[in-house]
């Protein structure tokens, strides 16, 4: 088995040099100004050792990965009463899609998509205002990660409130059916902010390795959630993690996975290691082009899938 130390450095310097990145998503205008040259990978494994290699210590906007972050604490504020509001089923439509929720009265498909993410951030608004909601889930960031540097970018909160029509709409159209508890103005405002949260692929492999150790942070000892529960996060992390390609990334990767409209994804390795890479191109399902490609060659290096 090759060294983790060796497969990271190569797949840097490869993906360093290719010409092919895919495009930086430019709807949340504050994204676009990312260099889409940027590439950084880390691997925290279960036995407390974190190998990085690129951009892996540059701060990067996780959007989508949050949603790992505030399934698991919305999960431990009202357990299995969540999937009375929010499906565990792939939706097999793009992140931001609508359709479904006509026929199936404002219930979400899964909670990684758009419209189940909003739906858990109302989860977590009940009983708060908004900004301590956010509070809460950037405190439960930083603890996993053990690390307080971990922030809310403002200015792309802000710019993804100015042009969030389409999550607007979404949250709307679920109040109708009675799915959305709070005004959406209050429960977008959860929601834009922690899609916000800036990390760099060190502290995002480190968030996530409660994932890969059964629930519990092996570097504080922590049990952050039960075993059961990390599991069933995992199943819906290859299921649902990339949207219309979780097919494709199962297909390729063959282990759970969460990515963002920044570029980042969050891979999880059970028993073993959690991984994360960032690249700011985007392939046409709005994952990460070169991450994808990334995590496919180190899993096939490393033997890594769950398959
Ligand atoms: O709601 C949005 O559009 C973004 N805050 C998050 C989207 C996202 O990361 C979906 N990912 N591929």
């Amino acid at each position: 088995m090759p060294e983790i130390e060796d497969v990271l450095s190569d797949l840097a310097a490869e993906m360093a040099a290719r010409p092919d990145r895919g495009e930086v998503a430019t709807y949340i205008p504050q994204l676009g100004k990312v260099d889409p040259r940027k590439f950084g990978i880390a691997v925290a494994t279960v036995d407390g050792r974190i190998i990085t290699a690129g951009d892996a210590e540059e701060p990067f906007s996780i959007q989508s990965v949050s949603k790992v972050f505030t399934l698991t604490l919305a999960l431990g504020k009202v357990g299995d009463a969540l999937w009375k509001r929010v499906g565990r089923e792939p939706s097999g439509n793009s992140f931001n899609s609508i359709v479904q929720l006509e026929h199936e009265r404002g219930i979400p498909r899964n909670p990684f998509i758009n419209a189940g993410a909003i739906v858990v951030s109302d989860v977590l608004l009940a009983g708060h205002q908004p900004r301590e909601a956010i509070g809460e889930i950037l405190r439960f960031v930083q603890f996993l990660t053990d690390d307080d540097s971990v922030y809310i970018d403002q200015g792309v909160a802000a710019s993804e409130r100015e042009t969030g029509f389409r999550n607007f709409a979404l949250a709307n159209y679920m109040r109708s059916f009675g799915n959305l508890h709070h005004p959406a103005e209050l429960t977008l405002g959860v929601y834009f902010h922690h899609c916000a949260i800036a990390m760099s692929c060190r502290q995002l492999a480190l968030a996530g390795r409660f994932l890969a150790c059964g629930g519990r942070n092996p570097a504080t000892g922590h049990s952050v959630i039960s075993s059961e529960r990390a599991r069933r996060i995992n199943a819906l992390m290859l299921t649902c993690g990339h949207y219309d390609g979780s097919g494709d990334f199962a297909f390729h990767v063959g282990i759970p996975g969460k990515s963002g409209v920044g570029g980042g994804i969050l891979g999880i390795i059970p028993g073993v290691a959690s991984v994360a890479v960032w690249s700011p191109g985007l392939n046409a399902n709005g994952n990460s082009h070169l991450g994808s490609v990334a995590m496919e060659k180190l899993a096939r290096a490393m033997n890594w899938s769950i398959f």
